[in-house]
């Protein structure tokens, strides 16, 4: 499969700037001050307005973002799409609820941007829609994860050994047994994105935890 980028910019000068700073933005309200704290009510009725449409985007945004993820192989027997596909029907397939399976469908969608840490990505953009239990899960797989490989990389295969005591062990071992270390099968009928993307709306939905959740309440 092509690699698809859906996020669209405006013309860039040979510094990387914008020279018409957004030009789809031109004519809209924006706030009058130069420093936060010259900030009044007006200002930040403009910015609220603008932060609520904004945030109701994130599901298209993640959406895009995954399809990053498309023909890029790592290696792997399948590109990282198809494995986050893969581990999401899995999931899906074997009766876990929605919010799982969306985890399970993005675990791996920081690779992009967090190289050494991709699990803690995921486990952010997560956090605001998902239990404790699932948020963990998503935090820890990389440990988890390594006991299917670590070793053959002069790693440590144990060191998910550290968490054996917490109340999440188990459900993230079980993550990673049942569906993330068995997600890389080219033969295997993952459905679409486009089968998770009802999912996806509706578990970002609205935020349970946020500091920021206080500003949607009457969107
Ligand atoms: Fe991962
Ligand atoms: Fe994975």
């Amino acid at each position: 499969m092509e690699r698809t980028e859906e996020f669209s910019r405006p013309a860039a000068d040979e510094h990387g700037s914008d020279p018409s700073h957004g030009a789809a933005e031109h004519g809209k309200a924006r706030a009058a001050f130069r420093a936060m704290d010259e900030g009044t009510a007006a200002d930040w009725q403009i910015i609220g307005g603008e932060y609520r449409a904004f945030a109701k985007g994130l599901p298209d945004r993640v959406l895009a973002h995954l399809k990053l993820l498309d023909g890029d192989f790592g290696g792997f027997p399948v590109c990282r799409l198809e494995h986050s596909l893969q581990t999401a029907t899995r999931a899906h397939r074997d009766g876990r609820n929605e919010e799982y399976v969306v985890m399970a469908l993005l675990h791996d969608i920081g690779d992009t941007l967090g190289s050494y840490n991709h699990p803690e990505v995921a486990a952010a953009i997560l956090k605001p829609f998902v239990s404790e239990e699932v948020h963990w899960i998503c935090q820890n797989h990389g440990a988890f994860q390594g006991y299917y490989y670590f070793h053959f990389l002069g790693m440590d295969r144990d060191v998910r050994e550290q968490f054996r005591n917490h109340p999440h062990f188990e459900a993230c071992r079980l993550f990673c047994e049942k569906y993330d270390q068995a997600a890389f099968d080219p033969d295997y009928d993952s459905e679409p994105l486009e089968f998770f993307e009802p999912m996806v709306r509706r578990v970002m939905a609205r935020p349970r935890v946020s500091l920021y959740a206080a500003a949607m309440e009457d969107a």
